[in-house]
């Protein structure tokens, strides 16, 4: 046993056999084994606080009474007065990167790379989530708990299957103790963006709204089990108290054919666009037509074909509770009203990774003053 960073809890023995198993999403706090911080705050680090999954998981930790620190890109999408202290998440310093994670408890990780687009690759994201399993190790994270996705195997003929799979790997050689809730499609509100930020529900009815016709590659008849963001934030939240190593289906209730919901976002929406069968492939290239035309990636070709393989299904037992089918029915007259624009998202304006112009430099802990020059933006700053 080893004391924790932050005081006298012991931590969790290291190198559990993974439990696979299928958990419920019932809610509960982390508890247990707890380094406090001086306020008696417990903190968390989750990635992209201020992005889909990772704002979910936020919201979630902060109900809990959890001091919130986040990693991201994007400090610029700190809402004003923020209690999230917010730090860069910086691949290229991991020196930074421990310094930030110290005194942590739990690292949620939701970081990954959906696509390749400049500099910024699939296998990039691999390496980088390696980097900071290992940042996470050093400084004494006690639990890290990684939003993966489902089916993610190392030997999967899809790249970012098996993109995950590595990661996934790598995780479990870390040594730190972790769970992995694996979703396939999620839905659900962001507070910035609302129901749009269910990137594929939201685009699926834009192009409802917009185009006369629908293709469904193959007939649509493929299987799809989404999880509401919320309920994947109560599930990390709830596999971050649980012991030992486990791997999970983030799958909601209800489990619909790919045209089912199209057609329900279709009938939500109002929309009079034809839904057709096409051939599936067909689908990868006219994405690709449609994407260009929209300067975004409406689909990749492996997201298709890994879709109509059926990696979007899982007969695990539910781990999320939110209908799909009613909230396609309660947002119908919000989806689809604009675009979500994942490349717009991503990378304009340009990604932070150094110290922001303007960000205001935060009271460090004692042990990283050696790296003065990060920054931090949360409110929850003591003075220096
Ligand atoms: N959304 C889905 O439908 C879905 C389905 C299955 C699995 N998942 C998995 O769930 C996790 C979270 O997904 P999400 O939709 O919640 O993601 P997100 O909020 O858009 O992004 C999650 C994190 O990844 C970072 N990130 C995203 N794209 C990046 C890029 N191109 N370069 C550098 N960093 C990037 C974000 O950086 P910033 O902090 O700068 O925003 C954020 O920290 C991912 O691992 C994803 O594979 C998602």
């Amino acid at each position: 046993m080893q004391p924790s960073p932050g005081g006298t809890t012991p931590r969790t023995p290291r190198g559990m056999p993974d439990e696979k198993a299928n958990v419920s999403g019932t809610q509960s706090s982390p508890g247990g084994t707890t380094p406090r911080t001086p306020r008696g705050m417990r903190t968390d680090v989750v990635t992209g606080a201020f992005g889909y999954s990772g704002a979910a998981i936020a919201r979630e930790l902060a109900a809990a009474g959890h001091q919130v620190r986040t990693l991201t890109g994007h400090p610029d999408r700190a809402p004003a007065g923020t209690d999230i202290d917010v730090r860069p998440m910086d691949f290229s310093d991991p020196d930074g990167l421990t310094c930030d994670l110290t005194g942590a408890h739990t690292l949620y990780c939701t970081y990954w790379v959906r696509f390749a687009h400049g500099e910024s690759t699939r296998q990039l994201s691999v390496t980088n989530s390696g980097i900071l399993f290992d940042a996470a190790a050093r400084a004494g994270v006690q639990r890290i708990v990684y939003v993966s996705i489902l089916h993610a195997d190392p030997a999967s003929r899809y790249p970012y299957f098996s993109g995950k799979g590595e990661v996934e790997r790598h995780l479990a050689a870390s040594g730190v103790p972790y769970a992995i809730a694996r979703p396939a499609i999620l839905f659900g509100e962001s507070a910035d963006r609302g129901a749009a930020a269910s990137i594929l529900l939201n685009n699926i009815a834009w192009l409802l709204r917009h185009l006369p016709a629908f293709a469904l590659g193959g007939g649509g008849g493929y299987k799809i089990r989404p999880i509401h963001v919320e309920d994947l934030a109560r599930l990390c939240v709830d596999l971050a108290a649980r012991p030992g190593n486990v791997t999970v289906d983030a799958v909601g209730p209800e489990s619909v054919t790919f045209k089912e919901m199209v057609m329900a976002i279709r009938a939500a929406t109002g929309s009079r666009c034809v839904v057709m069968p096409a051939p599936g492939w067909l689908i990868p290239p006219a994405s690709a037509i449609l994407g260009a035309l929209l300067r975004d990636v409406l689909l990749t070709a492996e997201e298709y074909q890994a879709m109509a393989a059926g990696l979007a299904d899982s007969s695990a037992a539910a781990t999320g509770q939110l209908s799909l089918t009613e909230w396609i029915a309660a947002h119908g007259g919000e989806l689809g009203r604009t675009y979500a624009n994942e490349l717009e998202r991503h990378y304009h304006p340009a990604r932070v990774t150094g110290a922001p112009d303007g960000g205001r430099r935060r009271a460090l802990p004692a042990r990283c003053r050696r790296c003065p020059a990060r920054w931090g933006t949360g409110a929850r700053r003591s003075p220096r």
